[in-house]
């Protein structure tokens, strides 16, 4: 049995597909999947609830709460639960509602709370799949990196023929094996990523801190669970959330606060990132009560605070990586270099400020990466989550050269 103990969620939309997740539960408990099902209202109108729990062995999930007893239905226990949610057969409707983070069934936000890695599997007309509002839902999905498991190409039940039948459950069931046993490149080993902006505070309402969202480090976190690595993100403020379940993340605030936490870890990790936009200066002194406006001036005097990556850099083993980021506006190559010697990283990924759709807050960047020998390699404009898997693939490669 390839699933024993897995847990699987398996969500059920309104199509005529959902037949086949009655095949697709019977061969998960199979394998030795526990399975729970949440289907939509109009689920039920294609497959009945009750084939659905006798074939799970567990309750079917549809509203909220029970209607017979007014239990809750905790959508967060679900995705706490759960090691992957399957949502098949998914719809255009369902799709475009998890793309825009509508959450007006428990499906959905089942989905939206979910921590666990969630794989899709699309049903509908060859019209339908092909619309560009379809297709731009499903690039959104594959970009909070969700795994789409494409639809075939076949007879479909309007009679037409073209791509968007669901996958046959086998496949499906094939590919979710795949995705538990599959080899990953970072299987029993530890990470730590630093991301996010730091806060410095100056009075009790007040503080000095920058535009960096994490959104780049959170991509990489994520990147590197799905490896199979242990991760500890240390994140500044941030509204962001994890979603792989390896993610421990440590809330910080303050460049102290992060530098204590990363010193902390870094004996324990074969890796680290440091992607945070670390403050360089905080105030000599926090003002007790609210500074009041007044006439004159206000000075405030800034101490320096301490560089985490120079630290880590300074205790760094010698089989152990550590990555840095430059962001830099001008003589962006001597910079980045210089950096890579002052703080001993093995490689410095440089992004700049100067690159349309790169840097704080945009969901792309281009990046180039620039190793100890000084060579560098250039990347294309991408998705941030694409540029993590480039970032995650030149770690993988070097943590092999250094423990060979
Ligand atoms: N960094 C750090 N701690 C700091 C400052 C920076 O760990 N106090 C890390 C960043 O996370 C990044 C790298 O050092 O990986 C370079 O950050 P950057 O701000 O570009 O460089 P600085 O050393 O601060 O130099 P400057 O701001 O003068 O360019």
């Amino acid at each position: 049995m390839k699933l024993n103990d897995k847990h699987i969620l398996l969500g059920i939309t309104g199509s005529i597909a959902a037949y086949k997740a009655a095949i697709l539960v019977r061969l998960l408990v199979k394998e030795g999947a526990q399975v729970k099902v949440v289907m939509t209202e109009l689920a039920k109108e294609f497959i009945t609830p009750l084939t659905m729990a006798t074939l799970s062995k567990n309750p079917i999930l549809v509203d909220f709460f029970d209607p017979e007893n007014g239990q809750w239905n905790s959508h967060v226990d679900l995705g706490m639960w759960a090691d992957l949610y399957l949502i098949a057969p998914a719809t255009a409707n369902t799709m475009g509602k998890m793309a825009n983070g509508v959450a007006d069934n428990l499906l959905l936000t089942s989905y939206l709370s979910a921590k666990c890695p969630v794989m899709v599997a699309p049903a509908m007309d060859l019209d339908m799949f092909q619309h560009p509002a379809n297709t731009k839902n499903i690039e959104i999905l594959k970009s909070y990196g969700n795994i789409i498991l494409e639809p075939a190409t076949g007879e479909l039940a309007s009679g037409l023929s073209g791509k968007g039948r669901m996958e046959e459950p086998e496949v499906i069931v094939e590919k979710v094996i795949d995705f538990f046993t599959s080899k990953k490149k970072l299987n029993n080993k530890t990470v730590l990523v630093t991301a996010g902006p730091t806060y410095e505070p100056i009075d009790p309402v007040r503080y000095i801190g920058n535009f960096s969202t994490g959104k780049m480090g959170f991509a990489i976190a994520e990147e590197l669970a799905n490896q199979g690595a242990r991760v500890f993100l240390i994140t500044g403020p941030t509204s962001l959330n994890t979603i792989n379940k390896s993610i421990s993340r440590i809330d910080v605030v303050t460049a102290d606060e992060m530098y204590s936490a990363a010193i902390n870890y870094f004996p324990k990790c074969d890796i680290a990132v440091m992607s945070a936009a670390v403050a360089d200066f905080k105030p000599s002194e926090l003002f007790q009560e609210k500074v009041k406006r007044g006439k004159d001036n206000l000075q405030i005097n800034l101490v320096p605070n301490k560089d985490i990556a120079a630290e880590l850099g300074k205790i760094k083993s010698k089989n152990q990586v550590l990555v840095g980021f430059a962001l830099e506006t001008n003589n962006e190559l001597e910079n980045a270099t210089q950096k890579i010697k002052s703080k001993n990283l093995d490689f410095i990924v440089l992004n700049s400020l100067k690159e349309k759709g790169a840097g704080f807050g945009f969901n792309t960047n281009k990046i180039s990466i620039i190793d100890k020998n000084g060579r560098k390699s250039d990347f294309e404009l991408k998705l941030k989550n694409k540029v993590a898997i480039d970032i995650v693939n030149k770690l993988v490669d070097l943590l092999n050269q250094k423990n060979n």
